[in-house]
């Protein structure tokens, strides 16, 4: 095929089968459908995906959004495992077929559109806030080292990836998931939380993190290396070491003071005059 036209107004490279889930609710139950897509160098599961819904069938349904891993919402599950379609380059698939699926662990809603309710829902129920009994005005005071406690576990986009791949969830549908406790544990972590008692009475319930089998497939998944696994961990370790008397919980970051007679440093001009008064 390379050579013989273009496609996106690139040359194409070569020719791959895309294998494509298919499932719609009004019934026929669900099937394999195929098409051939020409592809060009740097182009994505996903825009092979464009290609067939534009060129090919315009029923094919299938979530995205930002098409650059940061939303989350084009998980699938490519050639055996759960990916982002738009973080995925099809020549680096190394195949000449390419096999999309609706992520797993999920009820399918149409083609490869899975119903993420459950996820989301357990995701709340952990609490991801900062929890606080005060009501701070201000900023809350955190240094360098408090925030790198727990910045990695914050890089989360919430794609849903890691709860797919996680064995547990697919053996226990009660079970939170990957996801949701490693966002428990980057709330419990934060400086600026006060939240340590409730959060915790939630995230060692029934369904929670001691399910954890430390698999580590959520880790391999997640596109943005968060490490869920690593989270959960360290979540049991902190629910053992505060439960034995070892460790206390962390008061929550005190406010800033606040500011009253600043003073401007030298050669730092005034600020620009508002271009619309407050009044209008
Ligand atoms: Fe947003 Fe892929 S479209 S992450």
């Amino acid at each position: 095929m390379a050579g013989e036209g273009k496609v996106f107004g690139e040359e194409i490279v070569k020719e791959v089968l895309f294998r494509v889930h298919r499932f719609s609710p009004d019934g026929g139950g669900a099937r394999m459908q195929e098409y051939r897509v020409p592809v060009r160098r740097g182009m994505t599961v996903l825009e092979g995906l464009h290609y067939i819904r534009d060129n090919l069938d315009a029923t094919l349904s299938y979530r995205f959004s930002c098409r650059m891993a940061i939303c989350g919402s084009c998980g699938m599950f490519i050639n055996g495992l759960p990916r982002l379609a738009c973080q995925t380059q099809i020549l680096e698939l190394e195949s000449d077929l390419i096999e999309v699926k609706p992520l797993p662990n999920y009820r399918v809603i149409k083609d490869l559109v899975p119903d993420l309710s459950p996820f989301f829902e357990k995701h709340r129920s952990l609490m991801p806030y900062i929890i606080r009994q005060d009501e701070p005005e201000g900023e809350l005071l955190q240094s360098p080292e408090e925030l790198n406690a727990y910045l990695q576990f914050a890089y989360c986009i919430k794609c849903g990836l890691c709860y797919a791949a996680c064995p547990t969830v697919a053996t226990d549908e009660e079970y939170f998931g990957p996801q949701a406790l490693a966002q428990a544990f980057r709330y419990t972590t934060d400086s600026r939380d006060g939240g340590w008692e409730v959060r915790m009475e939630v995230a060692c319930s029934p369904e929670g993190l001691w399910h954890c089998h430390f698999a580590g497939a959520c880790s391999e998944a997640c596109p943005k290396g968060v490490d869920p696994a690593l989270a959960i961990q360290l979540l049991k370790g902190e629910a053992v070491f505060v439960r034995w008397g070892l460790k206390r919980p962390h008061p929550p970051a005190p406010e800033a003071p606040k500011v009253t007679e600043g003073k401007r440093r030298e050669g730092i001009p005034e600020p620009p005059l508002p271009t619309v008064s407050k009044e209008e």
